[in-house]
């Protein structure tokens, strides 16, 4: 349901990623010896430190480790953890496994679409990156379901009529206009 970073791939060119701190890159490289056996182990280094794996990264990493780019990309599209976007400001995940979902998620999820004005099959993240929106399967909280993460704090039991207010809750501190 949600939609992946390859299928948000085309919204890339309308946002303007923070600067890209090569150094950062050249740094993790340097730890891992430059060694394309540790591509996942340097990949995961480089997203933890950046946020995401921009592209222009990737092909620095494909010309250090003399390691085909196309093979890189496969790897980091292949695997739901990488990130080819930055990370939006405020990031909401709702639980769509199945005692969430007999609970209502998906009618959840809908409204937080229709709030954030987003498609997820074509982006999950709103043009000004202030707002994000992906699901998860079961988080193990099953007997609060629905379930919500919002920054990283878990919301249980909740109904389409909270989503306007736990969006408006959320950006509220960082002066975002979302809705
Ligand atoms: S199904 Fe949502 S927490 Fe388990």
């Amino acid at each position: 349901m949600a939609a992946s970073d390859a299928s948000s791939a085309s919204t890339v060119e309308e946002i303007t990623p923070p600067p890209l701190d090569m150094n950062e890159v050249d740094r993790i490289l340097e730890q891992h010896h430059s060694d394309s056996t540790e591509l996942i182990a340097i990949l995961l280094d480089i997203q933890d430190a950046l946020g995401y794996l921009p592209i222009p990264a990737l092909r620095h990493i494909s010309e250090q480790l003399e390691f085909p780019i196309n093979e890189i990309y496969g790897i980091v599209t292949f695997y739901k953890h990488f990130k080819l976007t930055p990370p939006p400001k405020h990031q909401f995940t709702v639980c769509t496994g199945t005692a969430c979902h007999v609970r209502g998620a998906v009618q959840v999820f809908r409204e937080f679409e229709r709030q954030l004005n987003l498609d997820t099959t074509i982006c999950n993240t709103t043009p000004d990156m202030e707002c994000g929106l992906e699901t998860v399967n079961c988080i193990g909280a099953c007997a609060l379901g629905p379930v919500v993460i919002v920054d990283g704090e878990f919301k249980g039991q909740v109904k389409q009529t909270r989503v306007s207010s736990m969006i408006k809750k959320a950006t509220r501190s960082s002066g975002g206009d979302t809705e």
